[in-house]
């Protein structure tokens, strides 16, 4: 979603003449468009403007733009840390940016736009122009009713609210239209959409609808709740497969004792049930997921439930980070009290633990055919890197102008985190910019 907004943004100010470079200092003005949902993003923030200052101490005249969600957090801490900075606007303000810079500029004083959960509005600005043409991500939902107690991201983003789902459809509609072939649905729980005009429109629904739009090849989705996983939402993904075979299903914790604590909703029971349909399901489905170490109170026992929990599971991929508490939220005002050594222990052992699941799991594509959609430059010594349906990364080699296009690769090798292969065949409409 994050990368969504500062596509808007770019989006905006290109519309108004400006051009975006690599180089802070030859900028004339510099975005930072941030997270707040672990500490270490917010750090990374201030350690950014601090190089920044160099170059407004060097140049007054450079705008210096912090927006979305730790920008909507903590507007007076920003200012008092960084009191050169000239524009602090929360989430959804990217279509506004142009303005921000020349009222800044004109006033010569800094200017706040902070978002407000009254502005029904915010998510119906219309179409914007995007950067990629074979891949893009549609925002279906913004915000979160939920409650979990690590969680800043109600606070930042403030509470659901629902696009119209006829405006979601013309805007992929029009997407594909012009060369899409991929899209990311997102939302901060994008399976408790409903449309806000038609309660008969729930994710399953709109998915469904989604899925009978001509010539676009893959639909994913970010990130659902296991609480609103319903049966239809799984008949619907094994009947269309134009939707990609991959859920990430966040647990956070394998502990019954923790996910209450967390206020997540479920117990470790009926996550564990979830997962049996999702296996049992007619279609392969991969899955993957969020684990949090080190929550208030989360002893060994409770650490090794999570373990047995991944071994459980088998998921195909995990992000886990350390817990860190965040401000205004429940948790932070319990005992933050597993010191950072025990906390990185933990991740430690739990991502020892993920590596080996997944080197087993990426054994098994040894010698299969695998269809890739070709995403772009792979970091390794091999030409270019893509995805499979079920979200594994494929690197191969292969001409550039593949990118965008789909190609059949055949696995010759594998590591934790990724495929290799050799391109066997490709598609002939060739889409690379
Ligand atoms: N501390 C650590 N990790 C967190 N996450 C969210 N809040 C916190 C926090 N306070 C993790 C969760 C979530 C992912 C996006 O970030 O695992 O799913």
């Amino acid at each position: 979603m994050n990368d969504l907004d500062s596509e808007k943004i770019s989006a905006n100010l290109r519309k108004k003449g400006m051009e975006p470079v690599d180089d802070p200092d030859l900028a004339d003005v510099v975005i930072l468009n941030t997270c707040s949902v672990r500490e270490k993003a917010v750090q990374k923030v201030y350690a950014r403007l601090g190089e920044i200052k160099k170059s407004k101490n060097k140049r007054p005249e450079l705008i210096v733009a912090v927006v979305g969600c730790m920008a909507q957090l903590e507007p007076d801490k920003i200012f008092k840390k960084a009191p050169f900075v000239n524009i602090i606007a929360g989430p959804q303000k990217g279509h506004r940016m142009d303005e921000l810079i020349t009222q800044t500029r004109l006033s010569n004083s800094p200017v706040v736009e902070l978002r407000s959960d009254d502005d029904p509005n915010a998510l119906e600005y219309g179409d914007f122009q995007r950067t990629c043409m074979w891949r893009a991500s549609v925002t279906i939902s913004e915000g979160c009713n939920r409650q979990c107690t690590f969680c800043v991201v109600p606070l930042t983003r403030g509470k659901e609210r629902n696009r119209d789902s006829a405006s979601i459809i013309r805007e992929i509609e029009s997407l594909v239209s012009r060369g899409c072939v991929e899209i990311m649905l997102l939302g901060q729980t994008v399976n408790s959409y409903r449309d806000p005009y038609s309660d008969q429109v729930d994710f399953a629904a709109l998915l469904k609808r989604i899925a009978e739009i001509k010539d676009l090849k893959r639909i994913r989705f970010m990130a659902p709740h296991p609480a609103y996983f319903s049966n239809e939402l799984l008949d619907i993904m094994v009947s269309c497969p134009s939707i990609c075979n991959h859920i990430h299903l966040p647990v956070q914790s394998g502990s019954d004792k923790i996910l209450r604590a967390m206020r997540r909703g479920y117990t470790r029971a009926q996550y564990m049930e979830l997962i049996g349909k999702i296996r049992r399901a007619e279609r392969r489905i991969a899955i993957s997921t969020d684990i949090i170490v080190g929550f208030p109170g989360e002893s060994e026992k409770d650490f090794e439930d999570t373990l047995s929990l991944i071994d459980e599971v088998k998921y195909d991929n995990a992000f886990s980070f350390k817990y860190s508490p965040r401000p205004n939220t429940v948790a932070s005002a319990l005992n933050d009290e597993i010191p950072d050594e025990e906390k990185g222990r933990r991740l430690e052992i739990l991502q020892q633990r993920q590596k080996v699941i997944q080197y087993h799991k990426n054994a098994a594509y040894l010698g299969q055919k695998v269809e890739v959609l070709v995403e772009g430059k792979a970091r390794s010594r091999v030409q270019l890197s893509g995805r499979t349906t079920d979200n594994k990364i494929v690197n191969f080699d292969g001409p550039l102008s593949l990118v965008g296009n789909f190609a059949w690769v055949q696995i010759t090798g594998f590591s934790s985190n990724s495929l290799r292969g050799t391109l066997i065949a490709h598609d002939q409409n060739q889409k690379a910019e």
